[in-house]
């Protein structure tokens, strides 16, 4: 059971595979695509723990040289410093312009790891093996890497695209609850923005997915990915339309900052966002109220939240939504929805319409 999807970026194509058992074949794979010589694997504790071995045998079966760093498991080392590790390894194990650089683990990994790739040497080969959720259908695919700085998120960055990407459906069953949880949600991102058909699959098919059954693991996750790459084909460097994949994220992101990181997985954030985006298209006359409802269902099938915890202040939410980057001339740019499966993005939705339904939802 394995897919191969080409994604397309600045003009060239990359393959994208998606299936169980892919780690134990990624050396075969990396042949397979032309890839040769030296390795340098990037992962961290928790991930290498589980499946270091595998990829590393099946790399040097397939006559690769392989080197491994190990970044310690957390977004708060996807900064600088961790970042020297991956050159130093790169340096002393004098990777070259054809050496691949592969990361092995989540968001955090991918993007670090993919930062290195597109610096070190001006750039060597990346190969993007996502093992959460998340990273399988968003951060491996689209080619933004970066790191974190201490003044926000992703400061230093870069857009680079991987060679391959390889998505092995069995990593996901050590994934915990809550991890599996937030990656499902920017799988129903997917669906309400633009895939009637993955969002009519998520309602019917609720059990399965939960119990991350891998045939229909594979079909969402498929559907997430051919979503999110044709978005970015159309804006690779995100000046345009790449924007719809903000949704709920903007309120989202505040929500995030605003609880210091601390209180929501990003997913969780986002869910409340979406449930929010949906208020708010409702009151600004875009949507019928059904988009609402509809959306809360969704995302309460998945046990994802719609609601705000207490004490947050909705003034402090809007105050956040202001310095988010994705502000134009002081309004917030929000991702609104007419209806299931399409988007406008709106520069001039007044604080007034967003106040209340931040109140509404629990905030102060
Ligand atoms: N580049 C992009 O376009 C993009 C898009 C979305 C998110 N991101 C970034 O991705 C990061 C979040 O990614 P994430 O949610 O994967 O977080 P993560 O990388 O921290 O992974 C979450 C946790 O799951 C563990 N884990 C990963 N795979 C596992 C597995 N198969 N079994 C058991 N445990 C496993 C990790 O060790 C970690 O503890 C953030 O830094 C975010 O900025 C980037
Ligand atoms: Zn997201």
């Amino acid at each position: 059971m394995v897919r191969r999807m080409e994604i397309t970026a600045d003009a060239e194509a990359y393959p994208l595979y998606l299936g169980s058992g892919l780690l134990a074949q990624a050396g075969a794979i990396l042949r397979e695509e032309g890839l040769a010589g030296k390795v340098l694997v990037v992962t961290n504790p928790t991930v290498g723990a589980l499946y270091l071995a595998v990829v590393v045998k099946g790399l040097e079966e397939a006559g690769f040289a392989v080197q491994t760093v190990t970044i310690p498991d957390g977004e708060a080392y996807k900064r600088l410093d961790q970042l020297t590790k991956v050159y130093d390894a790169a340096a002393v194990g004098c990777l070259e312009r054809d050496s691949v650089v592969l990361a092995l683990g989540g968001g955090v990994i991918g993007d670090l790891a993919g930062f290195a790739a597109a610096t070190y040497l001006r750039g060597v080969r990346l190969v993007q093996v996502p093992t959460s959720l998340l990273a399988q259908v968003d951060s491996s695919i689209g080619g933004k890497v970066a790191v974190n700085h201490r003044e926000g998120k992703n400061l230093i960055g870069s857009f680079y695209q991987p060679s391959v990407v390889l998505s092995d459906l069995e990593v996901l069953g050590t994934l915990n609850e809550r991890e599996f949880k937030t990656g499902l949600a920017e799988i129903i991102k997917a669906g309400l923005i633009g895939d009637c058909d993955l969002d009519a699959f998520l309602r019917t098919h609720s059990t399965v997915v939960r119990e991350r059954q891998p045939e229909a693991l594979l079909e969402i996750i498929a559907r997430a990915c051919a979503f999110k790459a044709q978005v970015v084909t159309e804006d690779v460097r995100e000046r345009g339309r790449r924007a719809i994949l903000n949704y709920g994220h903007t309120i989202g992101h505040a929500l995030e900052a605003e609880t210091g990181y601390a209180v929501y997985r990003h997913g969780e954030a986002v869910a409340i966002g979406m449930a929010a985006a949906a208020a708010i298209s409702v009151e600004m006359g875009l949507a019928t109220p059904d988009l609402n409802q509809a959306t809360i269902e969704i995302l309460q099938l998945y046990d994802l939240p719609t609601t705000i915890e207490e004490g947050i202040s909705a003034e402090q939410l809007v105050a956040r939504m202001a310095w988010d980057k994705k502000v134009k001339d002081g309004h917030p740019r929000l991702v609104l929805s007419p209806k299931i499966g399409d988007v406008v993005v709106k520069d001039d939705v007044p604080m007034e319409v967003i106040l209340p339904v931040l109140r509404r939802m629990g905030a102060v």
